[in-house]
């Protein structure tokens, strides 16, 4: 173990499907840590491997994937490498909702459909905590409460199917911030969500991790969120992450062409408005049987032939702790 204020250490994960047509690596050789009570933010396109990374952590990758690498979860002296567990054992599940939470981004596979969105959340305040069950349906009646839902009194004893998608997104979140969990991982938790819910959400969720010292992997598209609410960021493409840094270095000094890209297509503050908005040309290709090779080859303004395709770049060191997967570095760094 690196240090004792790592909580997870992912090494060389790799989630493969095995399809018909072949093996689709959703996730193919990621690491990265999570260091207690900080904030990791996940970017990338549609299609990178975000979510996968995410649902390989808690094992709930359907069939046909594979999860192989190591997933070290370290707590109270003792360490548990999540990829070794059997999927549906008691060890996993265990851990699933008390250790680690996720948000997800479809809110409807989050919550049972047979029981109300109260008992639901009742449940896991109960799981953690020996108080009474009128005591724990107050609780999420605030939780409700400070996710922005309105009427909350009789909002807990709604069933899902009576919530609007946006209001189930924050039902949702409230549910996971009820397991008080170590690690809170948010699939794209805001996006459905209008600016003002979404910033008290991100407030919350701020507040809570300094309350209990909670970790969490933010997954997004968003940039701008990224940017509030990161403390390290990992750049991911086609599987791989590409770069990996403090929330200053990659914002400041972004090193890989997509990291590069993805900053220059976002609007600026202060920049000229209205104006087009830069976007990264072609699209982010499925992953069947990848030729080994750069992931963004094929996009690159900066593609070298005989070296981005010879071969999958090394992960490059370029200052401290702020790592490059591509060529363009590897005369001044080391591989790590
Ligand atoms: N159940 C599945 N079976 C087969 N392939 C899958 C499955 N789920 C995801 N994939 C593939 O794995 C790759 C990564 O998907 P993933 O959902 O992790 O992307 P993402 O980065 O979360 O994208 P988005 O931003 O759209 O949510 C994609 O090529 C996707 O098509
Ligand atoms: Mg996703």
């Amino acid at each position: 173990m690196s240090d004792n204020n790592v909580l997870l250490e992912i090494k060389d994960l790799r989630t493969y499907f095995y399809l018909d047509d072949g093996v689709l690596k959703a996730v193919d050789g990621v690491s990265f840590d999570i260091r207690r009570n900080s904030v990791l933010g996940i970017v990338g396109e549609s299609g990178c491997g975000k979510s996968i990374t995410a649902r390989s952590i808690l094992r709930i990758v359907p069939p046909p994937g594979k999860v192989e690498g190591e997933i070290l979860f370290h707590d109270n002296g003792k360490t548990v490498d999540l990829a070794k567990l059997p999927r549906h054992g008691d060890d996993i599940r265990a851990i699933r909702g008390r250790d680690i939470a996720m948000i997800f981004q479809e809110p409807m596979s989050a919550f049972s459909p047979v029981h109300t969105i109260g008992n639901q959340i009742m449940e896991a305040v109960l799981v953690h905590e020996q108080v009474e069950k009128a005591e724990a349906r107050g609780r999420a009646v605030e939780l409700l409460r400070q996710v922005g839902i309105s009427m909350p009194e009789s909002r807990v004893d709604n069933y899902p199917h009576e919530m609007s998608g946006g209001m189930l997104q924050r039902a949702m979140i409230a549910m996971a911030l009820a397991l008080r969990p170590k690690i809170l991982i948010a699939d794209e938790p805001t996006t459905a969500l209008d600016v003002t819910i979404q910033a008290q959400i991100l407030r919350l969720m701020k507040n809570l991790k300094e309350d209990i010292g909670m970790s969490i992997i933010f997954i997004t598209h968003d940039l701008g969120v990224i940017a509030n609410m990161a403390d390290d960021v990992a750049v991911m493409y086609l599987g791989r992450v590409v770069e990996y840094g403090t929330v200053r270095q990659i914002f400041r000094n972004p090193k890989h062409p997509y990291t590069q890209a993805l900053l220059k297509s976002i609007p600026m503050i202060g920049k000229e408005r209205g104006g087009k908005l830069a976007s990264i040309e072609g699209t982010v290709p499925v992953p069947i049987n990848p030729p080994r090779q750069c992931g963004f080859a094929d996009r690159c303004a900066e593609f070298i032939a005989g070296r981005c395709d010879a071969d999958v770049p090394p992960l490059l060191e370029v200052e401290p702790g702020h790592l490059v997967r591509c060529v363009l570095y590897e005369n001044e760094t080391e591989a790590v």
